[in-house]
């Protein structure tokens, strides 16, 4: 007979405690602790039968081990491919967390099917064999090497994956796996810990990709105990506006590769798109020029893009003013607002600002600062700034106009755009190659100094 205990567990970041207690110490969260029975002697085999593949792991001296390019696999999609640090690392655990109906599964579907000769078992507990063949068609991809199973046992999913033997096995959704060996429900703490563990150690000892798909809560921040991003090996958010076709998919945690790399995609009636030059459709094509519009030129990750702040200021009907924002911290806005007033004498106090970053996505790149200073203050004196100028420089709280890092890329890929002049810090042009062709780098001090140049 296995032993059973009782354990009570935070639902909200996994600490655990033999009685219930109506606050977490761990986390402060009020009514959180939930009853779980564990058994005792779970066995360790994590389900993949037989002790054989536990004992083929020995110690070995680290030089033993062999590296060589084939350690990544192709994921036949560039953006994801970036995204995970060049392609998928073999026995690596990657995470990817979202909203409901961001399109989670349709990215996961469309690389299982996208990728040539390789065996991929797609297991999904949320939907059936049929939606999922009714979202292929939909997507109008299809495979020879694409598996469906609908399962939610680990122990069945393991019993199957030991005949099929895929190359690389995707969880739709790790809240919908139970394992048998703890007796909560599908999606509690313990249960979603326990079946993450086991695919964890399958995947290292098979060296097998796994990829897991993850909800997310209220707040955002994926459902499940902390330590489920502490499992994986990768963490990735795909996230998006509703309102809006873009998707980008962000690292938060990449143990293979770097954690501000951005892929875009754009979801369309047929599925998602990979947006591979995104400036393209983060600045608005229009003909004639418009106050209170700004380039930007940032760098998210490895990938300079362009993108277009909008602003509107205007009198504020109300006593209190009003400054909202979206895409853009609201807290820089108020300090570049508070910079504005105090250093370069702009009179914004009694204002409305509102501040908009095209497209529908959220950069937090310092190099913004000029940009969103320069949309606020065109909106403001009703002057348009000439669309073939853009801006790359943060904004310092005296007013000064600082260097940032990668000007030269941020350059080079307004250049390649058609850009005319980019206005970068004084302190930027030292060192660089200020011969371009086509473009002209404009060094600035001071905010007064860039208005004169662009406004009287
Ligand atoms: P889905 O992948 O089911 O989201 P998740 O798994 O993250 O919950 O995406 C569903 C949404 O995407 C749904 O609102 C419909 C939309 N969609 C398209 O617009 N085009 C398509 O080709 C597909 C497959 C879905
Ligand atoms: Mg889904």
């Amino acid at each position: 007979m296995a032993k059973t205990k009782i354990l009570f567990f935070c639902q909200n970041c996994g600490a655990q405690s033999s009685k219930w207690i109506g606050n977490c110490p761990a986390c402060n969260e009020w009514n959180t602790y939930v009853e779980e029975v564990i058994h005792k002697e779970s066995p360790k085999s994590f389900g993949l039968s037989g002790n054989s593949l536990r004992d083929k792991i020995k110690p070995r001296l680290i030089n033993d081990f062999e590296l060589n390019s084939e350690n990544r696999i192709d994921t036949s999609s560039e953006e994801l491919n970036r995204v995970l640090g060049g392609g998928m690392v073999a026995g690596s655990l990657i995470l990817i967390g979202g909203e409901p109906g961001i399109g989670k599964s349709t990215l996961m579907l469309q690389l299982a099917l996208k990728m040539n000769k390789i065996k991929v078992l797609y297991v999904t507990g949320e939907e059936s064999g049929q939606q999922i063949k009714m979202r292929s068609e939909r997507v109008k991809l299809s495979s020879d090497h694409c598996y469906i199973l609908t399962e939610t046992s680990t122990q069945n999913i393991f019993s199957q994956v030991e005949q099929l033997k895929p190359d690389v096995l995707i969880i739709d959704s790790i809240q919908t796996l139970h394992t048998d060996y703890i007796e909560s429900s599908a999606g509690s703490i313990s249960q979603v810990r326990e079946c993450a563990a086991e695919l964890q150690k399958y995947s290292k000892i098979t060296q097998t990709p796994v990829f897991l798909i993850g909800h997310i809560t209220k707040d955002g921040s994926l459902a499940g105990p902390k330590i489920l991003e502490h499992m994986v090996d990768t963490v990735l958010q795909f996230e998006g506006d509703r309102n809006y076709g873009y998707r980008i998919l962000r690292s938060t945690k990449n143990r293979f590769g770097s954690t501000s790399e951005l892929g875009i995609f754009e979801m369309l009636s047929n599925g998602l798109r990979e947006v591979s030059n995104p400036s393209e459709i983060l600045i608005s094509q229009r003909d004639e020029n418009v106050s209170g519009v700004a380039i930007a030129s940032t760098i998210e990750g490895i990938r300079p893009m362009l993108i277009e702040i909008q602003a509107l200021v205007s009198s504020a009907a109300y006593g209190t003013p009003q400054r909202s924002s979206t895409g853009f911290d609201l807290r820089r806005l108020n300090m570049l607002l508070a910079v504005l007033e105090k250093r370069s004498g702009f009179r914004l106090g009694a204002k409305d600002v509102f501040l908009n970053i095209a497209g529908g996505i959220k950069i937090v790149d310092p190099a913004l600062d000029l940009a969103v200073v320069c949309a606020i203050l065109s909106s403001s004196e009703d002057i348009a700034i000439d669309q073939k100028n853009c801006f790359a420089a943060e904004v310092g709280l005296s007013g000064e106009i600082r260097p940032v890092n990668r000007i030269d890329h941020r350059i080079l890929e307004a250049e390649k755009l058609g850009f005319t002049q980019i206005f970068v810090s004084k302190y930027n042009v030292k060192g660089i190659d200020i011969d371009h062709p086509t473009i002209t780098i404009t060094p600035v001090n001071k905010i007064e100094e860039l208005f004169q140049q662009l406004f009287t």
